[in-house]
C-alpha cells in the first residue's frame, strides 16, 4: 500500500521508534506548556543527528509539508505548537554538549541540550553560561536560541543573542551551514547566525550553537528590598544599577503575586505585608553583601530587607520569584494569557498603574498579575479567567503598550500569539523585509508558517496585504 502520509519514509530516515504518530503519545508535543494552544499533528519526528534532521527537512521540503522545529517546548506563545498535517521536529537526541574550551571560554552545544545541561557543564569548567530562567531544566540551547530568550541575568550579560559565536542550521533544501569556529571577530560577510536568533522556528531547524561562556563571578548575595510603592521601587532601578557594577539581576514582583506563591509552596510571604518587592543579586566584586547593604541603605522608600549571602537563602529568596509562573497556572481559573513587555524605564510606573485600571475596565471579571525583569523595563503581564480565544484584553494592552513606546515581545517572541500586533512594533516596510527574508531561505514555506509574520489578506482587488 502507498505510504501516503509519508510516516513510512520519515521511518526509514530516523528509525521506527522515533516517529510518533498515536494522538496519546504526541499530546505532550502537540500541547502548548500553558495549555492555552492545543494542536494536531502527522507525526513527531525525533532525528539523532545533523544529518537525519537535514534528511527529514528535505524530505519535507519536497513534499509540501510544513515542519515545526520544537525542543523542550516551554515556550509562551504557541511558537511550537502543530496544525494538522505538520510533522514536529524534536531536537531532544541532539543532546551532546562539548568540552569546554578553557582558553577561548566557549562551548558547543547540541540543540536539544538544555540550558541547565550547559549551565552545569559550564560550572564544572570553573565558568557560568549568560542565560538563566525557570525552565532551565526544560527549555533547550535551540529553542533559545531561536527565541533568543531572556531571563534573569539580561541587565549583566544581555539576551541569549549575545552568547551566540556561531550556529549549526540545517535550510529548507537541506543543506547545513554550519559555522562553529569560535571565533569571536570575524567580518566574513552576513551574521547568519545572529539572523537565526529570535527567527522562531521559522528559517531553519538550528542543530548546534557555539557558546560564549562568562567568568565565574565568585561571591554573591541577594536582597529582597520591600518599598511602599510602585513609584519608589521603580525609581530605585536607575540607582541600583549605577551603584552596583557586579548586579547580576534586578526583579520586580508583587504583594497579590508573592501571596498566591505563598499559598501554592505553602510558606509565608518573605517580608510580611509588603506591596512592592524588588529582588536584587550581586555577583563578584568585593564583598557583595557590603556592596548590597551599602546600596540599599541609599534608596527611598524602602519598608523592608531580607538579605542571603549563603547558596541556600539566595535559593529561598529566588523561590519567591521562580515560582510565579508555576503559581499562576495552578492558581488562575483559566490558562493565562501571557504578555511580555518592555517599556522605556520612564515610564514604567505609569503603565503598571495604567494596565491595572485598564484590565479592571476592559475585564472586570479576569486577574492580573504582573511581576517581571525590572532591570530590562521588562514586565510579564498575565491575565487569567478569559476564555482561551478572548483577545479583547490583549489588544487593548499591547496598544497601551506601543503608545507609550514599549515593545510588545521582550522576551518571548511573536509566535502564533502576537501575530496579529506586529504592526504596533513593525512598520510594513519592516514586516516587507522580514517577507523577503523568509523568502529567500525557506522558498517552500516549510518552517513554522503560522508563527511571527502576520497571515496574508487578500484585499477586494486582489492585492496582498499583511
Ligand atoms: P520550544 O518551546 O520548543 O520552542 C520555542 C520556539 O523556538 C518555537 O517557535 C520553535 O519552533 C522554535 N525552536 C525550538 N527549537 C528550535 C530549533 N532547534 N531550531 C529552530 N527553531 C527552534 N523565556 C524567557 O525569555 N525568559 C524567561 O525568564 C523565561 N522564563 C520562563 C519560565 C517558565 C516557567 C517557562 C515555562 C517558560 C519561560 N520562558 C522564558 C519561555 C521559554 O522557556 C523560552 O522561550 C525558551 O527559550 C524556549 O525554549 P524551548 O526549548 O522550550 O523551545
Ligand atoms: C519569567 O520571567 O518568569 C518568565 O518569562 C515566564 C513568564 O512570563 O511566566
Ligand atoms: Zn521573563
Amino acid at each position: 500500500m502507498a505510504d501516503a502520509s509519508g510516516l513510512d519514509a520519515l521511518r526509514s530516515i530516523v528509525g521506527h521508534p522515533h516517529v510518533l504518530d498515536d494522538p496519546e503519545v504526541t499530546a505532550s508535543y502537540r500541547t502548548d506548556w500553558t495549555a492555552r494552544w492545543v494542536g494536531t499533528c502527522r507525526a513527531v519526528v525525533r532525528p539523532a543527528d545533523t544529518s537525519e534532521v537535514a534528511a527529514v527537512v528535505r524530505w519535507c521540503s519536497s513534499n509540501g509539508v510544513h515542519i515545526v522545529p520544537q525542543g523542550g517546548n516551554t515556550g509562551l506563545v504557541g511558537g511550537a505548537v502543530p496544525s494538522a498535517g505538520d510533522v514536529v521536529l524534536s531536537t531532544l537526541r541532539l543532546s551532546s554538549i562539548g568540552e569546554v574550551d578553557d582558553r577561548s571560554g566557549q562551548v558547543t552545544a547540541g540543540a536539544g541540550a538544555t540550558v541547565a545541561a550547559v549551565e552545569a557543564a559550564a560550572r564544572a569548567a570553573g565558568w557560568r553560561y549568560g542565560v538563566d530562567f525557570a525552565a532551565r531544566e526544560s527549555a533547550t540551547i535551540g529553542g533559545s536560541v531561536a527565541t533568543n530568550a531572556g531571563g534573569h541575568h539580561v541587565v549583566r550579560h544581555g539576551m541569549t543573542r549575545r552568547q551566540v559565536i556561531g550556529l549549526e542550521v540545517v535550510l529548507a533544501d537541506g543543506s547545513v551551514v554550519s559555522h562553529l569556529g569560535g571565533l569571536v571577530k570575524d567580518n566574513t560577510g552576513y551574521d547568519l547566525g545572529a539572523l537565526m536568533c529570535g527567527s522562531e522556528g521559522t528559517l531553519g531547524v538550528i542543530t548546534s550553537a557555539r557558546l560564549a561562556l562568562v567568568p565565574d563571578a565568585g561571591e554573591r548575595a541577594v536582597a529582597l528590598v520591600g518599598f511602599d510603592s510602585v513609584d519608589a521601587a521603580v525609581a530605585a532601578i536607575g540607582p541600583l544599577r549605577r551603584a552596583i557594577p557586579e548586579l547580576e539581576a534586578l526583579e520586580l514582583m508583587f504583594a497579590d503575586g508573592i501571596a498566591s506563591v505563598a499559598e501554592v509552596i505553602g510558606a509565608s510571604p518573605p517580608l510580611g505585608d509588603v506591596a512592592v518587592m524588588l529582588l536584587v543579586e550581586v555577583a563578584g566584586g568585593h564583598d557583595p553583601i557590603a556592596v548590597l547593604g551599602d546600596a540599599v541603605g541609599r534608596l527611598d522608600g524602602v519598608v523592608a530587607v531580607a538579605v542571603a549571602d549563603d547558596a541556600t537563602r539566595r535559593a529561598d529568596l529566588w523561590r519567591w520569584r521562580d515560582a510565579h509562573t508555576e503559581t499562576i497556572s495552578r492558581v488562575g481559573t483559566t490558562p493565562p494569557h501571557k504578555l511580555d513587555v518592555t517599556l522605556p524605564l520612564p515610564r514604567l510606573a505609569r503603565f503598571i498603574a495604567e494596565v491595572r485600571s485598564l484590565v479592571a475596565t476592559v475585564a472586570p471579571e479576569a486577574r492580573l498579575w504582573l511581576f517581571g525583569h525590572a532591570g530590562d523595563g521588562n514586565i510579564h503581564v498575565n491575565i487569567t479567567g478569559l476564555a482561551p480565544d478572548d483577545e479583547s484584553v490583549v489588544a487593548a494592552v499591547l496598544e497601551l503598550v506601543a503608545s507609550m513606546g514599549g515593545s510588545i515581545s521582550a522576551e518571548h517572541g511573536i509566535g502564533r500569539a502576537k501575530r496579529q500586533w506586529l504592526h504596533l512594533n513593525r512598520s510594513p516596510a519592516e514586516i516587507a523585509a522580514f517577507r523577503s527574508i523568509k523568502r529567500a531561505l525557506d522558498p517552500t514555506a516549510t518552517f513554522n508558517p503560522r508563527v511571527l509574520l502576520p497571515e496574508i489578506e487578500a484585499t477586494s482587488e486582489g492585492v496582498e496585504r499583511s
